[in-house]
C-alpha cells in the first residue's frame, strides 16, 4: 500500500515538475511582459488621453499643463480662446516677434508613434553616464549621423560638446577663446546681427572680454594689439544672408561660427560647414526650442576643454532627459533616408516666403530681402528661398519707425534697432504656428492693399 501511495506521488511530482518547467517559461515570459509594459502602458495612456482633448486645433493641452476639474486644459494660440480654442479674436494682433519654431509641430504629430519617449521613473539618475562622462555617446553618433545625410558640416575630427541650448555655447565659446588672453577681448558681430550676442556678451562682462559692436567697423583695424572675437551667423538672423568672418586673421583670435539656421529648412547648403568651432540648435532644426539643447563641434583640443570646464562649472552636463528626446527625434528623422524632415520643412518655409513675398512684391511702401537661389549640396540642384525670417524695410522718407507702421496696422515684428541698425526694417518671423504666420498674411494683404501708393500719392499731392 505504501509502496503504491510513493509510486503515485513519485509520478504526479515528476508531472508536475516537467508541467512547472515546460509551462514556465512561456508563463514567465507572458507575465514579466504584463508587468514589464504595464508601466509603460500606463504612462502611454496618460499621454494618450492628454492628445486627445480637442483644442479645435487652436491649440494643446499638455500633461504638465494647468488642471480644471482633474482634467488638464487646452492652452490656445495666439488670438484663440474659450475652452476648446475655437473662438477667435478678430482684433487681435498678429505676432511674429520671436523665432520660436512652432512651425514643425504638424511634422511632429503626423510622427506621433516614432517621436514619443517613455521616461521610467529610475531613467538615468546619476549626475553621469557610465563612462564618466555628461553625454550620451549614442546621441552623439546621431547628431554626427543627422549632419552626414544634411550635407551640412564636416564632423570628423571634430570633438562635440551639448550646451543648454546654443545660448549657452556661444558663452562658453566667448570664455574658451578669451579666457587665457593677456588683454581683454573685442567681442564683435557684423550688423545687422542677432541680439543675444551683445546681451550676453553685456551681461556676463569680466575682465577676459567686452562686447565691441559691429565687427564691419573692425574690418580694416589698423589695431593689430586688438584680440577679436567674432561671431558669425550663418544664415544670418535676421537676413538669412550666408555669412563669412570679416575681422582679418590678423586681430582676430577666433571666429565663433553660429549654425542655427544652416540647415536645409532655411537655406541652400552650398558646402558642408568646416570651421574651427560650429554651433548647431536642436531649437532650429527639429523645432524643439523648450528642450534647450544645442551642440558645438571644435577642432581644437585646448578650446574644446575650455568649453566643457564652462559646462561642466555651470551645469555638470545637459538634463539626460532632454539628451534621451533629443536621441528620439534624431533616430525618427534617420528613419528611411532621412530627407523627410528637410523636405517637409524646405517645401513648408519656402511656401511662406513665397505667400509673403507675393504680397510684399504689391506694394511700393515696403521691401523684403532678396535671397539668391543657389546649388544646394543636400537637393543636388539649384534651390530658391526658404528663410526663417523676413527682414522688412519701410521704404517711405517718414517711415523711420517701421515697427510701429507695422503695429498700427496690428503687426507686431522686433525693431531694426535690436540688430543693430535703423528702425526703419523689421524683422517678421516666418517660423511660427500656422495660426500666426495665416493671420501676418491677412493683416499684411490688408495693409499692403489699403495703404497703396496711389492713395499715399493724393494724400501728398
Ligand atoms: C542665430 C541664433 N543663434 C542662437 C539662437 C539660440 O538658440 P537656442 O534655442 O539653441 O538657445 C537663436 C535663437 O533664435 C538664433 O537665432
Amino acid at each position: 500500500m505504501m509502496r503504491r501511495f510513493c509510486c503515485s506521488f513519485c509520478f504526479l511530482a515528476s508531472l508536475a515538475l516537467n508541467l512547472f518547467f515546460v509551462i514556465n517559461p512561456y508563463y514567465l515570459s507572458g507575465w514579466k511582459k504584463q508587468k514589464l509594459s504595464s508601466w509603460a502602458e500606463e504612462a502611454a495612456a496618460e499621454a494618450e488621453a492628454v492628445a486627445l482633448i480637442s483644442c479645435s486645433g487652436h491649440g494643446r493641452a499638455y500633461l504638465d499643463g494647468a488642471v480644471v476639474d482633474g482634467k488638464p486644459v487646452c492652452e490656445c494660440n495666439t488670438c484663440y480662446g474659450g475652452p476648446h480654442c475655437s473662438l477667435f479674436s478678430p482684433d487681435c494682433a498678429a505676432d511674429v516677434n520671436s523665432g520660436d519654431p512652432l512651425f514643425l509641430e504638424p511634422f511632429w504629430m503626423q510622427h506621433a508613434a516614432s517621436s514619443a519617449v517613455v521616461i521610467a521613473g529610475w531613467h538615468r539618475m546619476s549626475y553621469t553616464f557610465s563612462d564618466h562622462s555628461y553625454i550620451s555617446r549614442e546621441l552623439e553618433n546621431h547628431i554626427r549621423r543627422v549632419h552626414a545625410v544634411a550635407r551640412n558640416a564636416i564632423t570628423k575630427g571634430k570633438h562635440l560638446i551639448f550646451g543648454g541650448g546654443s545660448t549657452q555655447l556661444l558663452a562658453a565659446a566667448v570664455y574658451a577663446l578669451s579666457i587665457n588672453l593677456s588683454s581683454p577681448a573685442e567681442v564683435v558681430a557684423a550688423v545687422p546681427c542677432y541680439p543675444d550676442y551683445k546681451t550676453q556678451t553685456d551681461f556676463f562682462e569680466n575682465m577676459h572680454f567686452e562686447y565691441d559692436g559691429d565687427a564691419l567697423l573692425l574690418k580694416n583695424s589698423s589695431d593689430t594689439t586688438a584680440n577679436v572675437i567674432e561671431f558669425v551667423t550663418s544664415p544670418n538672423n535676421p537676413d538669412g544672408n550666408l555669412r563669412e568672418a570679416v575681422v582679418s586673421q590678423g586681430v582676430s583670435v577666433g571666429a565663433i561660427y553660429d549654425h542655427a539656421y544652416y540647415w536645409p529648412h532655411y537655406t541652400a547648403i552650398p558646402a558642408p560647414a568646416n570651421e574651427d568651432v560650429m554651433i548647431f540648435t536642436i531649437s532650429k532644426l527639429t523645432g524643439h526650442a523648450g528642450t534647450r539643447l544645442g551642440w558645438a563641434f571644435v577642432k581644437d583640443e585646448d578650446v574644446y576643454q575650455k568649453m566643457l570646464s564652462y559646462i561642466a562649472e555651470a551645469e555638470q552636463g545637459i538634463s539626460r532627459e532632454a539628451q534621451l528626446r533629443a536621441l528620439k527625434l534624431m533616430k525618427t528623422i534617420l528613419n528611411g533616408d532621412g530627407m523627410e524632415l528637410f523636405e517637409y520643412a524646405y517645401k513648408k518655409m519656402s511656401d511662406r516666403w513665397r505667400k509673403l513675398s507675393d504680397i510684399v512684391s504689391l506694394s511700393k511702401r515696403f521691401s523684403i530681402q532678396e535671397v539668391p537661389s543657389l546649388f544646394c549640396n543636400f537637393f543636388e540642384k539649384v534651390r530658391g528661398p526658404s528663410p526663417a525670417y523676413a527682414w522688412l524695410k519701410c521704404e517711405r522718407n517718414e517711415d523711420t519707425n517701421c515697427t510701429a507702421v507695422l503695429r498700427a496696422a496690428n503687426i507686431i515684428g522686433r525693431a531694426g534697432s535690436l540688430f543693430n541698425v535703423e528702425d526703419r526694417y523689421v524683422r517678421l518671423s516666418l517660423l511660427k504656428s500656422d495660426d500666426d504666420f495665416n493671420l501676418l498674411l491677412l493683416r499684411l494683404d490688408k495693409l499692403v492693399t489699403q495703404d497703396d501708393d496711389r492713395k499715399h500719392y493724393f494724400k501728398n499731392s
